[in-house]
């Protein structure tokens, strides 16, 4: 059967940057299957002008670009103009033979206004193949209006058509989380709050707005980053295992994370959750002098259930830190007695596994070993796993796409998990309505007034020795 990826929004940024580089990887690696590739956007180009925007664009945004793939990549590309429209969007049709998926690389603002245009013309119905709707995030800026987004879009999709996309789920890192848990056997007896003391989740950024000041004033760190990316990487963290590798039976464990976890109340959103602004944000062009708008976000985390009872899960991301740095942490609980000669002299040498996100990928385990010589003192070590995917030359959104195309939802977001995410965080959304975020330095880690009981771990790795 043939297959149409149908990008609205092929003018964007997202297409040129992510997109197309994606795409066209795929297509060098050989993965892409018999695919029509088509571009639809206001700007009234000929099909011979949108192929020369990729064929510069992919010139721009990957590195080492040869023109040995272009030309079969070149013979899947097509450019539709139009607006939103359903009497716009039906110019489509003939391009939509078989499965068809419609990419929304669109402003959130109009995902609705998309979904319906494509339902009014006739494009999600399956009569002639399976017909996919894959979302950007953020589904919604709340509880309410992802909710009422849901209602818009589902009047003419049904959920299982609809693909919400989070690109972290396409790091290596991150699906390795899975890979690790579920593939070695001694993880899962560990895997608790009898072994964990804490976990930590960082995602930190030297970077600032990027020109995108108009969405983020409007969504600040949380939005942006905790209720979906962190969000995503904490529910891996702590699910259950699944039985069976299935999209539904895994999408179903990550939600019973977020059902389980203590609420967040107006009263306890002082201890359960910190936001920070950077200083000199106020000044940055096209922002209001009066923003309230966090730039830095941090959460405290309980999951009541039997496997995780009494652990903490901090959060935390923002821009403009001192280091651009992501990764999850979890420390383990110290040995009951401190049986060395230097252990009880020195603070305990912490076990953490580290799951690196940025710039490394890779999985660092710290551990005390014998050191060499006539006493018997501890000394750490680490057992190290690098697996730097961009010697594979794939990124996030390859392996995303590739699992649209082939109707792989595992890693995409289900309804419930998006809203629940939204349930969870809505008392603070609301308490962060009055006062105003903590101002931090540029360069510095960020506030620290919600922080764990031995402090945040450093926004950079270090190897012991
Ligand atoms: C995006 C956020 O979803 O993720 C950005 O909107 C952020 O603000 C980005 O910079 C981080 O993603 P990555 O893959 O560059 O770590």
């Amino acid at each position: 059967m043939t297959a149409s990826l149908v990008i609205l929004g092929a003018s964007g940024d997202l297409t040129k940057r992510l997109l197309m580089p994606a795409l066209y990887r795929l297509e060098c690696a050989g993965k892409l299957p018999e695919l029509t590739i088509v571009g639809y956007a206001l700007e009234t180009w000929t099909e011979t002008e949108f192929i020369d925007h990729i064929h510069a664009a992919l010139r721009e945004f990957i590195k080492d670009f040869s023109d040995e793939h272009w030309l079969t990549f070149k013979a899947r590309l097509h450019y539709v103009s139009g607006d939103l429209s359903a009497a716009k969007l039906i110019q489509l049709a003939p391009y939509c033979p078989g499965d068809v998926s419609f990419y929304l690389a669109l402003p959130p603002g109009v995902f609705a206004l998309a979904a319906t245009g494509l339902g009014g013309a006739g494009l999600s119905n399956e009569q002639t193949g399976t017909r996919n709707l894959i979302i950007e995030k953020p589904f919604g800026t709340d509880l309410a209006s992802s909710l009422e987004l849901q209602k818009v879009v589902t009047q003419h999709w049904k959920e299982r058509q609809i693909l919400r996309i989070d690109h972290f789920l396409g790091k290596e890192t991150v699906q390795n989380i899975l890979v690790f848990r579920f593939a070695n056997s001694f993880v899962e007896h560990m895997w608790n709050n009898r072994c964990i003391e804490e976990v930590q989740i960082t995602v930190a950024e030297s970077l600032g707005l990027e020109g995108r000041y108009k969405y983020y004033d409007a969504a600040g760190a949380l939005r942006d980053m905790l209720q979906n990316h962190l969000m995503q990487m904490f529910t891996l963290i702590a699910m259950e295992p699944p039985p069976v590798w299935d999209a539904e039976l895994i999408r179903t464990h990550k939600v019973e994370v977020l059902r389980s976890l203590r609420p967040i109340t107006a009263e306890n959103v002082a201890q359960s959750a910190s936001r920070g602004q950077y200083q000199g944000y106020l000044q940055e062009e096209h922002i209001p002098a009066n923003s309230k708008t966090e730039t830095y976000a941090s959460l405290k985390l309980y999951v009541d259930n039997w496997r995780w009872k009494g652990v903490p899960f901090y959060l935390r991301s923002g821009k403009h830190l001192e280091q651009t740095y992501s990764e999850i942490a979890i420390r383990f609980r110290e040995p009951p007695t401190r049986l060395f000669a230097d252990m009880s002299a020195h603070p305990f040498a912490d076990n953490w596994l580290v799951f690196r996100i940025k710039p490394d990928e890779a999985i660092d385990w710290f551990m005390n070993i014998k050191q060499p010589g006539l006493e018997l003192i501890s000394h750490q070590t680490s057992l190290h796993s690098s697996y730097n995917s961009a010697s594979q030359n794939f990124l996030a959104y390859d392996q995303l796409l590739l699992d649209a195309l082939e109707g792989d939802r595992a890693h995409f977001l289900r309804m419930d998990e998006v809203e629940w995410a939204w349930r969870v965080l809505e008392p603070v959304l609301e308490a962060w309505k009055e006062g105003t975020p903590q101002s931090y330095r540029v360069g510095s880690s960020g506030p620290d007034d919600l922080k764990p009981e031995k402090g945040w771990r450093a926004l950079s790795f270090e190897q012991p020795d």
